[in-house]
């Protein structure tokens, strides 16, 4: 079985220029890149025409929230994978605060079964690090691994005692997988959902203090550097936590870090007077000053890596206002044109450091082999046409969440084809 994507474009990514190539794969991987000016023989191949698309590895996103099992009405691993494969997404790594959570190898085996019968893209599944994440009692590390899963995490909440996560961090460390933190100190928060600064202030409402999340990551630093686990911090959203991470990775500790669109490209000032709950996520936008230490994190390699944190939930619960409404928003489908226009159309970033940090960084962060279109690779192939402009409009959105803020924004650099194994998963021309 052989696939030609023909007259696509590839970037350098020493220099950001394109240039014009042709893509063979055969039997699900990458063949060989041919030169764009000859035509290739393509006989008994089939063809892709990708004339003016950028040809990317697939992207790669280490934080998602599939719903599945359990509230099949957010989305469910058939429609949120089909709305990763929309966005370009080819790996996804799902979170377990499913019900149940995925805190028994049974759960873990449900995921991935039903990824493998009904999803489109390449689901990995991490287990809770507390069983039912309710922070009493650990999960069984070992048999959780057996059953397929890749790292371990409570995200949604914080794990409150330093005890219970240095023991989940030594496990871990045994068995050579990551502890991913969601990081929230609760006694620092109570019932507040939007961060401590100026909308706070203007509105009367309670804040998040950055220093909830920056005590979990500077705690948790220590309790790597002793126990010597690799750490991941998820969504990274303030200025003390990078500050901490950056110490963190400076004096050898195995930390690695993430963050998400939302946290790059908005802040508390931009929350609508309306108070719309589709700018509530936790950790919530923070402010300016945050936003460009994020930014800036991003640039130097203290944050390794972009994932969207695709949290969706249904319009009835998101219609209870900022205070009430669940926290979270939808991301796979916006998070590529929103990066590519608001930090590469602008000449901040190169559109090769935007591509490393959604594939080939994760892939070397989490150790996956996919990220590359490097001959003998998989074949996982996302088109993007980097030059049309579209307004996002949720109701196009595949998946079942239209949570999302950036409804109405003028974009481009819009996947065209997403192909995983060198299938086609989805195409804007189906
Ligand atoms: O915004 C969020 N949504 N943050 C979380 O920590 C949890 C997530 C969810 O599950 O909805
Ligand atoms: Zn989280
Ligand atoms: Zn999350």
């Amino acid at each position: 079985m052989t696939t030609w994507i023909l007259n696509g474009l590839t970037v350098n990514p020493e220099t950001g220029e394109l240039s014009k190539k042709h893509l063979k794969i055969e039997n699900g991987k990458v063949a060989e890149w041919a030169d764009g000016e000859t035509a290739p023989d393509t006989a008994g191949a089939e063809t892709i025409d990708a004339a003016g698309k950028l040809i990317s590895p697939g992207f790669i996103d280490m934080h998602v929230h599939l719903r599945e099992p359990g509230f099949e009405y957010k989305e469910t691993i058939a429609s949120g994978t089909r709305s990763a494969a929309k966005g370009g997404f080819t790996t996804i790594a799902c979170m377990p605060n499913t019900r149940p959570v995925a805190d028994s190898p049974e759960t873990v085996r449900l995921v991935l079964d039903k990824a493998a019968t009904e999803g489109a893209v390449k689901v990995l599944p991490y287990a809770a690090i507390t069983k039912n994440e309710l922070g009493r009692e650990l999960t069984d590390f070992a048999a959780l691994k057996e059953a397929g899963a890749i790292g371990f995490t409570d995200d949604g909440v914080g794990v409150q005692n330093a005890q219970m996560m240095k023991d989940a961090m030594a496990q871990a460390k045994s068995l050579g997988l990551p502890i991913i933190a969601h990081c929230e100190d609760d006694s620092l928060v109570v019932g507040a959902s939007v961060t401590d600064g100026a909308f706070s202030r203007k509105n009367g409402l309670k804040g998040i203090p950055n220093e909830s999340e920056a005590i979990h990551v500077g705690r948790d630093i220590l309790l790597a550097e002793a126990t010597g686990v690799h750490y991941h911090v998820c969504h990274v959203s303030t200025e003390q936590s990078i500050r901490l991470i950056r110490l963190g990775k400076s004096v050898g500790v195995r930390v690695t870090a993430e963050v998400c669109p939302h946290h790059l490209v908005l802040s508390d000032e931009d929350i609508p007077d309306s108070m719309d709950a589709n700018w509530k996520m936790n950790p919530p936008l923070r402010t300016p000053r945050d936003v460009e230490a994020c930014i800036e994190a991003l640039e130097d390699g203290t944050i390794d890596i972009i994932v969207t944190d695709h949290a969706p939930h249904s319009a009835e619960e998101k219609a209870k206002g900022l205070e009430r409404a669940p926290f979270g928003i939808v991301g796979f489908e916006t998070a590529f044109p929103l990066l590519y226009t608001k930090f590469v159309k602008t000449g901040r970033w190169t559109l090769p450091f935007l591509l490393r940090r959604m594939t080939s960084d994760p892939a070397r962060v989490f150790g996956l082999e996919t990220g590359t279109l490097a001959p003998g690779s998989a074949a996982d192939v996302t088109l993007i046409d980097l030059e049309t402009e579209k307004e996002v409009d949720p109701e196009t959105f595949l998946s079942l969440g239209r949570n999302t803020p950036f409804a109405g924004w003028k974009l481009s650099g819009w996947p065209a084809l997403t192909m995983v194994d060198g299938k086609v998963v989805w195409s804007e021309q189906a």
